[in-house]
């Protein structure tokens, strides 16, 4: 899939809490197809000691509007700098990168975490447009690692889990009522414990599922091989081959 450099415009930032923030931005023209699980890498302006790109998924596709949104969760100096955008400004970015997921399966369950939950959105998006509803079940530390509630309402059934109890069902995704063996398919994206509990319970009942990896990245295209995940046919980069990969090529990686 042809790779763009584009100077788009914030028209629109939502802050959550200190930690997570939407920043929309617009496409000077119409953007290109983007598929679900795909990734911008985001030059962070105006700050010298953060040099390269940032990897962020793509959480949200207005084709209408030629927009797009990305859902950040501030973890060091370049987010930091990104929380501190505002409207109008200009942001260049690279995209759409990497390979996203397969929209297959008829029971389908997607797994988020944390900011894992960003390319949930349009994933769940792209179920809803061929007329599947899947169960999305979202998991956080608190109410406030989970920011994004409301907006997955209309594409599926939503639950969540928390590992105090401030929102939905108390414990880990992997508890939840909702995490069942009633699915031919599970998608997940979050922290690296979590997918791997995910990986390892849809392997053990046969059901298919596919991971989002958030490896550390720097150029985001294949060229510096500092994200390499041990596949079952070798190291990979996550950011090429990746980040979506479905699981039964990451029997190594499950398994550590
Ligand atoms: C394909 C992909 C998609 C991503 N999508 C999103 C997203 O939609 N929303 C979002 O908020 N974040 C996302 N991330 C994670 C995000 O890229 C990192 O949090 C960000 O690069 C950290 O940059 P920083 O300058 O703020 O932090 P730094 O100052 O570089 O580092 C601060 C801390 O963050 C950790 N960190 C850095 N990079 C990563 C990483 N890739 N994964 C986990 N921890 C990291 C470092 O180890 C360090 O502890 C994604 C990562 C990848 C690879
Ligand atoms: S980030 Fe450079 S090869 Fe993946």
């Amino acid at each position: 899939m042809k790779k763009y450099i584009t100077d788009f415009t914030v028209v629109g930032k939502h802050v959550f809490n200190e930690s997570y923030f939407t920043l929309t931005l617009k496409h000077p023209s119409k953007l290109p197809e983007i598929a679900a699980g795909q990734f911008v890498e985001v030059d962070v302006p105006g700050n010298k000691a953060v040099m390269l790109r940032r990897p962020i998924s793509i959480h949200d596709v207005d084709p209408e509007k030629n927009t797009l949104t990305l859902l950040i969760q501030v973890a060091g100096k370049g987010t930091r700098t990104l929380s501190a955008i505002e409207e109008g400004a200009t942001l260049n970015m690279v995209y759409p990168l990497g390979h996203g997921f397969s929209i297959a399966g008829e029971r389908v369950l997607l797994v988020g975490g944390g900011a894992g939950i960003a390319p949930l959105l349009h994933l769940s998006k792209c179920f809803a447009a061929k007329g599947i509803r899947p169960t999305i079940l979202l998991g956080g530390r608190s109410a406030s690692y989970i920011p994004v509630q409301k907006e997955f309402e209309p594409y599926g059934t939503v639950g969540f889990a928390t590992e105090d109890g401030t929102l939905g069902e108390r414990g880990m995704v992997t508890q939840h009522s909702l995490f069942t063996t009633a699915y031919d398919h599970i998608y997940t994206c979050g922290p690296t414990p979590m997918m791997k509990a995910v990986a390892r319970f849809a392997q053990e009942h046969h059901i298919a599922c596919e991971v989002s990896l958030e490896n550390m990245m720097a150029c985001g295209i294949g060229a510096c091989l500092c994200c390499v995940v041990d596949s079952d046919e070798g190291h990979k980069c996550v950011c090429k081959e990746g980040p979506v990969f479905n699981i039964n090529r990451l029997t190594r990686w499950m398994a550590q």
